[in-house]
């Protein structure tokens, strides 16, 4: 009895003291949102590899149209010096719209903080990525520095082509040069837009960079092989030789 007693007030103090915390964090947050903090994201001075998030884009009747997994790097080219931003995915909100023949993906920070928006368009049975805006407003790289918006944008491409209810896949990095001061990686990218057969992707077709990486070394390795073979025929073809002559004399 006294020790069930005895439990139960250290319960009741436990409990108090986490309804305590719960009050002092509730009291931040509400200060925190009386500020109004507006979100910038932090350059950093290293380059390291993004976190991969599958972005989908549905249509009006909840049909996927666009889906693309890769990791998003903006990288900021300040007073000469090089400055790195890794897209948080649980920050995104995903926007754009579905057309029959073109269609927009965009990925939004909170504040426009950053956008990068990605015209998809399909001419007959390929589809492409024919346009990408990007913005960043990052937090200023030293202290009492002005605020900047770094932009750039490509027009009239055609990356990323494959045929309509396939996808393109690049494991290697694909970095777009945007504007002289913000350049966008994309590492690693699967896209697909228009036909996604229950929001999966369909046959995925390897990139330029990915098949010579792979092929290249199997290159290598039959020609040293064959090298070898060659070496070793002609070496005991020399023998026999040397033998023969031998033999005669
Ligand atoms: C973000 O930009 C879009 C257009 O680029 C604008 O319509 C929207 O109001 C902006 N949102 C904020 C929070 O600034
Ligand atoms: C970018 O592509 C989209 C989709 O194809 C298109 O609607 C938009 O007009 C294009 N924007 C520019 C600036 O070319
Ligand atoms: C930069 O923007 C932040 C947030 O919007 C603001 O608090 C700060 O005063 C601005 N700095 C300058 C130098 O404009």
């Amino acid at each position: 009895m006294m020790r069930r007693a005895h439990t139960k007030g250290w319960c009741l103090i436990i409990l108090a003291i986490i309804a305590g915390v719960q009050l002092q964090k509730n009291e931040f947050s509400v200060q925190h949102a009386s500020e109004h903090h507006i979100y910038r994201p932090a350059l950093q001075p290293t380059d390291t590899l993004p976190p991969i998030e599958t972005y989908t884009l549905k249509n009006h009747v909840g049909k996927p149209c666009i889906k693309a997994t890769m990791g998003v790097e903006y990288i900021v080219i300040e007073n000469k010096k090089t400055w790195y931003y890794n897209l948080d995915p649980s920050r995104i909100k995903i926007g754009g719209y579905c057309g029959k023949e073109a269609a927009v993906l965009s990925l939004t920070l909170p504040d426009n903080a950053s956008i990068l928006e990605l015209g998809f368009r399909k001419e007959r049975n390929i589809f492409y990525v024919s346009n990408l805006t990007a913005h960043v407003s990052p937090l200023p790289v030293c202290q009492g520095c002005v605020n900047k918006t770094y932009s750039g944008v490509l027009t009239d491409d055609k990356l990323f082509a494959v045929a309509d209810g396939q996808s393109f896949k690049c494991n290697s990095e694909n970095l777009l040069l945007t504007s002289p001061e913000l350049r966008i990686r994309l590492v690693p990218l699967q896209i697909q837009a228009f036909t996604l057969l229950k929001g999966h992707y369909g046959k995925e077709v390897e990139c330029w960079a990915d098949f010579t990486k792979r092929v290249i070394p199997i290159i290598i390795g039959a020609t040293v092989v064959g090298l070898f073979l060659i070496a070793v025929t002609t070496s005991l073809f020399l023998k026999d030789r040397r033998r023969e002559g031998y033999d005669r004399l």
